[in-house]
């Protein structure tokens, strides 16, 4: 097998837009975009936070206006999503937001090791039927992949409010001894950190009334 094909190997499945991108949306994807795509030369000494899968970009926005001095790298493939980010992004003139509209896997092998501070992946996408669990983000593979590119301390966030992804994810998490699970019992996990707010995700889950869960680890070596 080549390397591309191993690197791209975890592959992902790309929900389809309901509707057509209108011409503002192409517009933004084909003019705004450029202007902050990811390019790792121009943050090598910054300091980084990741966020995957970041949907319509709500707490990219929030983030990148609470911590004006790193630069927040936001990654994501769903298109509407990508240009509702860059609306926000000119209406609230931000400068410290990089977008990779690509699978993160290839973002995951650009980045430098030890170099992202903190990483969030919030609600990713549940998959709740057993033959589709191999669609799941979150595997062996994934979290070999996002230890290398964490520093020392660094700090993950994932929100899930599937209880079967939860088991999955804690396994795969507490199996790699690099990690430490910041809350030890489930039953702490019931409330969102400070610094993020409710995404359109969370608000679907909240309507639906699902348990949410919070999920804090820590790379410690
Ligand atoms: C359930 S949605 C959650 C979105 C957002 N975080 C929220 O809470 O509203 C999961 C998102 O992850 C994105 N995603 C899934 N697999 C991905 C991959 N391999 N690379 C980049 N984005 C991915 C999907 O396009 C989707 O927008």
């Amino acid at each position: 097998m080549n390397k591309t094909k191993t690197i791209l190997k975890p592959l992902f499945y790309r929900r389809k837009p309901r509707r057509s991108l209108s011409l503002l949306q192409k517009n933004l994807l084909k003019f705004n975009l450029k202007n902050f795509l990811f390019d790792k030369k121009k943050i090598k000494k910054k300091k980084k936070f990741l966020e995957i899968g970041f949907g319509y970009g709500e707490n990219i926005i929030n983030l990148a206006k609470k911590n004006p001095k790193k630069v927040i790298i936001g990654c994501e493939v769903y298109e509407p999503g990508i240009t509702n980010l860059l609306k926000n992004i000119e209406k609230e003139n931000l400068k410290n937001i990089l977008i990779f509209p690509k699978n993160i896997f290839i973002l995951l092998n650009k980045l430098e090791q030890n170099s992202i501070e903190k990483i969030f992946i919030l609600y990713p996408d549940p998959w709740p039927k057993k033959k589709h669990y191999k669609r799941r983000l979150i595997t062996k593979v994934f979290v070999n992949k996002i230890s290398q590119i964490l520093k020392k301390k660094g700090i993950i966030h994932i929100f899930t409010d599937s209880e079967d992804y939860l088991k999955k994810i804690l396994a795969e998490f507490l199996s790699k001894k690099k990690f430490l699970w910041m809350d030890k019992k489930i039953e702490k996990c019931n409330k969102r950190p400070n610094e993020l707010i409710k995404s359109k995700y969370e608000k679907k889950a909240d309507i639906k009334g699902n348990k949410k869960y919070y999920l804090k680890f820590k790379k410690i070596c």
